[in-house]
């Protein structure tokens, strides 16, 4: 299955991708908000996480493909978190664009498409995304997709240490 706006082919994943995905996940901006950017291997290690997502949910973080050349651009799609928080259990949106595909709305444009088809595809009712307080761009996206932001749910992420300056995160939801 693939999904497909203006601009991207939203798909999964091939062996190809590999390769300038952990270009992607080595770029210091593009991890600026993780712990730390990572290496191949840890890449690859992601890959495989997501292609199990898949087999478990049948959703997972699509492949962001541009139309206009078939380059592989990032992800955009969808992850349930495997923590436990207050808004667990539930779905994530999320992306994770190559720094030099920022800026031109790439990211809401695959997303807006994410949304359709959680809520009149898959049914869900609702979609969770979050990130650090300092992650405007992600947040931007979150808003332009009309996710609404209660200071309430903010949470620390049980994945970070405490102390940690990544720990305290905001929720956004998109209620149907
Ligand atoms: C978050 C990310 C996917 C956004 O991709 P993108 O294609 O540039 O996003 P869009 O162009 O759709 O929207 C970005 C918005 O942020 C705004 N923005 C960008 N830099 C900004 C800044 N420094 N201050 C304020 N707003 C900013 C843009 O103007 C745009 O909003 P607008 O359309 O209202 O002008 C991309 O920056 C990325 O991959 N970041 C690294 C990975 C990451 O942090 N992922 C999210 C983890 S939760």
């Amino acid at each position: 299955m693939a999904l497909t706006t203006d601009r991207l082919v939203l798909r999964r994943w091939r062996e190809s991708d590999r390769e300038p995905f952990a270009r992607l996940n080595a770029d210091p901006r593009v991890m600026e908000f993780f712990p730390r950017p990572l290496s191949r291997a840890e890449s690859d290690r992601l890959v495989e996480q997501i292609e199990t997502h898949f087999h478990q949910h049948g959703f997972g973080l699509y492949a962001a493909e541009l139309r206009e050349n078939q380059s592989f651009a990032g992800f955009v799609g969808l992850s349930v978190p495997r923590f436990s928080a207050p808004f667990t259990p539930s779905v994530e949106i999320g992306w994770r664009l190559a720094a030099e595909h920022w800026g031109r709305g790439l990211a809401t444009e695959g997303a807006r498409e994410i949304v359709r088809y959680a809520l009149d595809v898959l049914g869900l009712s609702e979609l969770v995304s979050f990130t650090v307080p300092a992650n405007i761009r992600s947040r931007r996206v979150m808003e332009k997709l009309g996710m609404t932001h209660s200071p309430d749910d903010d949470f620390d992420h049980p994945e970070m240490p405490e102390g940690h300056p990544l720990r305290r995160h905001v929720l956004y939801r998109l209620i149907k």
